[in-house]
């Protein structure tokens, strides 16, 4: 048997535990990312994988969402839609690139931009077998 003491020590660090538990929660919130934090491209070419996070984190490369999402103001970037939306996979034009060009444009042209990343003729740096 526990001495009324004892219980009473057990029900007091059983409380202080669910009142630190309950503090720490509030501190750190278990919340799901809204983006993608990796992307994974499955093409005949090999698969890209994109680090989607590094790219906007302010700890990463710190660019702008609106910066890849062109389409979209300020406020509208929790609405970021895939490209496909708009670049067709097989059709596209000078002005609106099919999918994979999009891509290319958009990715190599920053890097190339920024002296950093790998750039159009660097395949093998995006695509791995
Ligand atoms: C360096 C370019 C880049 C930056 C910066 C960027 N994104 Fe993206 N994002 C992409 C690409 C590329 C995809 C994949 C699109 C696809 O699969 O067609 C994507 C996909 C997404 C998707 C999933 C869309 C879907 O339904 O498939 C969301 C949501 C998103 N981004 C939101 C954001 C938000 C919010 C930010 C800023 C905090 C951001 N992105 C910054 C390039 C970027
Ligand atoms: C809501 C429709 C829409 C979405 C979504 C969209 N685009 Fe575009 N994109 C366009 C249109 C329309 C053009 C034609 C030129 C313009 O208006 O900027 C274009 C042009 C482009 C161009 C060529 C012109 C330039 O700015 O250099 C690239 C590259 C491009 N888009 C890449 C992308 C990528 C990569 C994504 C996904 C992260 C994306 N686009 C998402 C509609 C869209
Ligand atoms: C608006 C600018 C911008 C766009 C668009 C962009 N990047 Fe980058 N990327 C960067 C910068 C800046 C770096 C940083 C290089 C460094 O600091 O070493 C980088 C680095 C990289 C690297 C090497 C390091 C790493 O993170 O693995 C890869 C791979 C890469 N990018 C892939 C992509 C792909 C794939 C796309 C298109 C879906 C893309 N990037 C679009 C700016 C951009
Ligand atoms: C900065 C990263 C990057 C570099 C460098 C790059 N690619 Fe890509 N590539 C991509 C991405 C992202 C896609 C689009 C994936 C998707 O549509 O889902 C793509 C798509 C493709 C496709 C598919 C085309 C289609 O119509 O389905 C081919 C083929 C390809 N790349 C070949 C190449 C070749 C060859 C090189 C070098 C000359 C190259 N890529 C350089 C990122 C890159």
């Amino acid at each position: 048997m526990f001495s009324k003491i004892e219980l009473k020590l057990a029900y007091g660090l059983a409380i202080s535990f669910l009142f630190v538990g309950a503090l720490c929660y509030a501190a750190f919130p278990v919340k799901t990312p809204d983006e993608p934090v990796r992307l994974m491209f499955n093409v005949t070419a090999g698969k890209v994988l994109f680090d989607h996070k590094t790219h906007h984190a302010d700890n990463g490369y710190g660019i702008s969402c609106g910066d890849c999402h062109h389409t979209l103001e300020e406020d509208e970037y929790a609405d970021a839609q895939s490209c496909s939306e708009c670049h067709d996979p097989d059709e596209g034009d000078e002005e609106t690139p099919k999918r994979a060009d999009a891509f290319h444009q958009q990715c190599t042209g920053c890097h190339e931009g920024y002296g950093a990343g790998p750039l159009e003729k660097d395949c093998s740096a995006c695509h791995v077998m």
